[in-house]
Parts: C-alpha cells; sequence; structure tokens
C-alpha cells in the first residue's frame, strides 16, 4: 500500500501509478524485445499486448524459451463470481484466447465460488454458486478451444484439488501470508486458507504455468513463487494488465454497486448509451466553441482511453481520433458516438455466443476430452 493509491486482489483505489507498481511488486515491464519475441511465433500482437495495456511480466522470456525447445507450457486464469461481469473482466480472458489459439495449449479457468463468498460480506454461498453460472456462459462466448479447455468451480472440484492445496498451505505459515495480503485480525479463516487454492491450478501440470491476469492478482503469484520449487514445480510465470479505467474517470476500478462507472456485458444498447453519453468522463472543452479552438485531452478521456486500450484495434484509425480529438477536429459528442457503436457492436455479438454457450457449459466443465482428464486426476 502507498499514500495515494492502492492495489489488493480485492480493492483498487486511487490513480494506479504503474511504473511504480511494477517496482514494487517485483514484476518486469513488457519491453519492445520482449515483444518482438512474441511476435516472430505469434506471426502479430494482440491490441491489448501492442498498445501496453499487458505490460508487465514475471518469466514471460523462459515461457516462450519452454515452447521454442518444445517443452510447451500451460494457461491459467480466473473469475470470482460475486456479481455480472463488466468489460474489464472480459479483457483477460480474450487475451487469454488469443494466447491460446496462437500456442495451442492447455487452459485452466478458475471459478471462485468460495473466494467470493468469504471474502464479500453480503453475498451468500448459493448466490456465489448461481452467478458461477452466469458467469462460465459469459466466460465460454470468448470462444475457447473446447478440447483444451477446463472450466471448474471450486465447490465443485475441491475433492481433486484439496490435497494438493493441503501441501501448499503447510508451506506457507500466517505472518507470510499476512503480510503479503495484509489480513487483519477480523478476517475469517477460510479467507486466510483460500490463497492455497488460488495456487493449486499453477501445478495442474508439471510444465510452466503463464498466468495472463489484471495486476491486482500478482500477491498470489508471488506466495507460489515462494514455495513452488520446494514441491516439485516451476514458478508460474505472469502477464499482467492495467486496469481498464472506469467510465467515470482515470481513479479506481468500475464497480458492481456504481453502475454508472461500468458496462456490464448484459447492458442492453440503450443502457450503454446512456452511460457512455451521461456519465464518461470527457477530455474535451466545457463548450464546443473552445474545444474547436483548443481541442481536448485523449489521454484523460475515457471514451478515447477505451477505444485506445481495447475497441479500436486499427492503429491509423486510432491515430486519427487521437490527432483529430487533440487538434478539436472531433468533438466529445462524436467520440462518444464512436465508443457507443463500438461496444454495442462487441456487446451484441458476444450476446448471440453468449446464448450458444448453454449447450456448451457440461462440455467445459465435464465431457470435453481435458475436462474428462482433470476429473479422473486427484492432485496429491
Ligand atoms: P476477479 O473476478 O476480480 O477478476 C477477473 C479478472 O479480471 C481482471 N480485472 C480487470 N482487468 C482489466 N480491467 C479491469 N477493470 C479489471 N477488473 C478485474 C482481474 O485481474 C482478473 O484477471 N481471485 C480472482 C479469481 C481467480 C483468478 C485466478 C484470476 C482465481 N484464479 C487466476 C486470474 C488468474 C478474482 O476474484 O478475479
Amino acid at each position: 500500500m502507498v499514500d495515494d493509491y492502492r492495489v489488493t486482489p480485492w480493492q483498487v483505489e486511487g490513480e494506479v501509478d504503474y511504473e511504480r507498481l511494477v517496482r514494487e511488486f517485483g514484476t518486469q515491464k513488457i519491453d519492445e524485445n520482449l515483444k518482438a519475441s512474441i511476435s516472430s511465433l505469434t506471426g502479430e500482437l494482440h491490441v491489448l499486448i501492442r498498445r501496453g495495456v499487458f505490460f508487465s511480466h514475471r518469466d514471460l522470456d523462459l515461457v516462450l524459451k519452454d515452447y521454442r525447445d518444445g517443452k510447451g507450457f500451460f494457461l491459467y486464469t480466473g473469475r470470482g463470481p460475486s456479481k455480472a461481469m463488466h468489460i474489464g473482466h472480459l479483457l483477460p480472458f480474450v487475451f487469454t484466447k488469443w494466447l491460446q489459439d496462437k500456442f495451442g495449449v492447455n487452459l485452466y479457468v478458475e471459478v471462485t465460488d468460495d473466494e467470493k463468498f468469504l471474502t464479500n460480506q453480503g453475498v451468500t454461498l448459493d448466490e456465489a454458486r448461481s452467478w458461477a453460472r452466469e458467469n462460465i456462459l459469459d466466460i465460454i462466448a470468448v470462444g475457447f478451444d473446447p478440447d483444451k479447455t477446463f472450466i471448474f468451480q471450486d465447490t465443485e472440484y475441491i475433492r481433486n484439488m484439496y490435497p494438493r492445496a493441503l501441501e501448499i498451505s503447510k508451506k506457507l505459515n500466517f505472518s507470510e501470508v499476512k503480510s503479503v495480503f495484509g489480513f487483519e485480525g477480523s478476517a475469517n479463516i477460510g479467507w486466510i486458507f483460500y490463497p492455497a487454492i488460488q495456487m493449486v491450478p499453477t501445478m495442474f501440470e508439471r510444465k510452466r504455468c503463464l498466468i495472463p491476469s489484471g495486476i491486482d492478482q500478482d500477491p498470489y503469484w508471488r506466495l507460489q513463487r515462494d514455495i513452488a520449487e520446494s514441491l516439485g514445480y516451476p514458478k508460474a510465470a505472469q502477464i499482467q494488465s492495467r486496469f481498464l479505467p472506469p467510465l467515470t474517470g482515470i481513479s479506481g476500478k468500475m464497480s458492481a454497486s456504481q453502475p454508472e462507472t461500468a458496462v456490464y456485458l448484459n447492458d442492453d444498447p440503450n443502457t450503454v448509451r446512456k452511460k457512455i453519453m451521461r456519465y464518461a468522463f470527457s477530455g474535451g472543452q466545457s463548450t464546443v466553441e473552445l474545444h474547436r479552438k483548443l481541442g481536448g485531452d485523449p489521454w484523460v478521456d475515457i471514451p478515447f482511453i477505451w477505444l485506445y486500450y481495447f475497441f479500436e484495434d486499427d492503429d491509423s484509425k486510432i491515430r486519427k481520433v487521437e490527432e483529430d480529438y487533440r487538434s478539436g477536429r472531433m468533438l466529445t459528442g462524436e467520440l462518444k458516438e464512436l465508443l457507443t457503436e463500438k461496444l454495442n457492436g462487441f456487446l451484441g455479438n458476444h450476446a448471440v455466443r453468449r446464448e450458444e454457450a448453454t449447450s456448451k457449459i457440461d462440455v467445459y466443465k465435464f465431457t470435453g476430452k481435458l475436462a474428462q482428464k482433470m476429473w479422473s486426476t486427484v492432485f496429491d
């Protein structure tokens, strides 16, 4: 924790200084050389890495080396289901799909109904479990390879993971976990044990595990890296993203309790339009006249930042939007309109694939090739 911002797996407050976060967490920035090594294997770079949204890593160079040497690797990511997913939650999954497509590797998706029950006062176990089903539909809609993807809910798959969770938990004492997560005396004891559960999937295969996620999940991986080798597994590697900022401005995190800060995957086109027009923080001037004269500041403007991070994939188009907005040729209303169209197009496609996903839940959770293998494996 620092004075003006705070990032934990449960909380993001203030305007995050990502340069400083990398130093404090002890991760590495993804530099041009590493980007070149990735694209030499993938042929292109996904927009989220090209534009620096995925900006931090640990051992990604070793992952690429293992891949080149024929040892391979596997992917692991997850979701804590307490509510409907917003657009920020989906980004790591979209990026993970790209990695799976490019490298053809297995992916494990942990849905932590246990975590959300333990860490969120307002959520019952039944609610966390039913949100898990809803969130899994959104995750399936991203389009992962059904033969190479296993999506599991902790409360269902725990029997197979529990022996390994015990091994992990015995390696970690309370002081270590307390200092990494900042637990206080009032934390319930389930929450204190939970980090062991989130570490288990990093040991689902003997290969190196690569975890794409937001940088808020970092504390788990720091602990994993302390103990993995003593259990005979490689330290987990990470590729970590900054946050898609809330609609209302660059500071903090999209919040389920403040619907105006976020766009949910199930928001209808009118709601999306209203949220953007009404709440999206603008870097434009207060009147059209002034804007034409002075221009806007794209780097505080949330519609621009959302387009830049993800929704406008075309590099020459986004450059033109940036120039036009900065020079005052493009108005705030036009920029908001552009984001509204892109976002509603994206959500429309997502809704169709989510509908199709209802018939695929069993494949990803139980009957697919990887799922079947996983249900017959106990990690002891
Ligand atoms: P959860 O449900 O809080 O978040 C799911 C994923 O979304 C990322 N994320 C964001 N990314 C970009 N912009 C945002 N505004 C934004 N908000 C959230 C999170 O970093 C995460 O990658 N404990 C985890 C569940 C979990 C997990 C994992 C996550 C279990 N195993 C392995 C990643 C990797 C959680 O509650 O995530």
